[in-house]
């Protein structure tokens, strides 16, 4: 499929004029621009992720991927265009609510405190208010005790709920913010750059982690490893110089000349 069909089919599912794209899309983007200084960023027609879908952006250094996470989690307002989460136009609303509506944001630098532990760091994760926590001197409840070390299992980190978070390993770090994230059950995860710096296994781990949490979660996921691409087999979106150049498996995308001139032949 080219650019030009590959926008087309999206268009057809546009919340703005048809519920079943609203109902179908977690996530829908149209006219998306953000400029910076005269500088188009992202440049996007329309493009959405379905419920429960895994879905992978790639694309070379300074593609807008990030810019694109921004603008979806509402650190950055876009210069133009539309942000629907599940039908609603949240285009405007503040980040904090956007959080609230269910989108969870992993940064390509985990956010976690070097000097509390593992629980530590979870506990302050916890969705409620602190300022709420701390007035009450409300301790962490039984059954959000057992979601944690639950959590912790999962990304194997339970052995090291004691462990202050500056003697992990940077795969550590990675699991932690993602479990971070997952304490208040994000419908949509946008996790930038997991594998990044990590090593052969951490990095297969961190697959098998995402995948485990497709059943529960729609993620994005943007990546460069290509390796890591192939393990978690899933559609995958090519974005260029913002605009978005082709989307499909990996098999289809290593056959495609354009993605190959801008991308996997470098
Ligand atoms: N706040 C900003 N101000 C100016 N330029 C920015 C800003 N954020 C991103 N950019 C530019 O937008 C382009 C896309 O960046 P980014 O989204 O970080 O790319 P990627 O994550 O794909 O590597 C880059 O050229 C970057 O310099
Ligand atoms: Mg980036």
């Amino acid at each position: 499929m080219n650019t030009t069909e590959l926008i087309a089919e999206y268009r057809e599912f546009s919340p703005r004029i048809n519920r079943i794209g609203a109902r179908d899309f977690l996530l829908f983007v149209e006219d998306l621009t953000a400029v910076f200084d005269g500088f188009k960023a992202v440049d996007i027609d329309a493009w959405g992720v379905k419920r429960n879908e895994l879905r992978v952006v790639i694309g070379p250094n300074g593609a807008g991927k990030t810019t694109l996470c921004d603008l979806v989690s509402g650190k950055t307002r876009p210069t133009t265009g539309t942000v629907f989460f599940e039908g609603d136009d949240i285009t405007h609303a503040l980040e904090a609510d956007i959080a609230l509506r269910g989108i969870g944001r992993k940064f390509q630098t985990p956010r976690v405190y070097d000097s509390l532990t593992t629980f530590e760091n979870m506990e302050l994760a916890l969705p409620g208010s602190r300022q709420v926590r701390k007035f009450f001197r409300r301790s962490v409840r039984r059954d959000e005790c057992d979601n944690i070390l639950q959590i912790l299992e999962r990304v194997r980190l339970k052995d090291d709920r004691h462990t202050e978070a500056k003697h992990l390993s940077h795969g550590q770090r990675q699991w932690l913010a993602i479990s971070m994230l997952i304490l208040s059950s994000p419908k949509l995860l946008l996790v930038d750059e997991p594998a990044a710096g990590l090593t052969d296994l951490e990095t297969e781990l961190t697959a098998e982690l995402l995948l485990e949490l497709k059943d529960e979660h729609t993620i994005i996921v943007i990546e460069h490893d290509m390796d890591f691409v192939r393990q978690l087999d899933s559609k995958v979106t090519v974005l260029n110089e913002g605009r978005i150049l082709a989307e499909g498996d990996m098999g289809e995308l290593t056959a495609n000349e354009e993605v190959i001139e801008a991308y996997l032949g470098r």
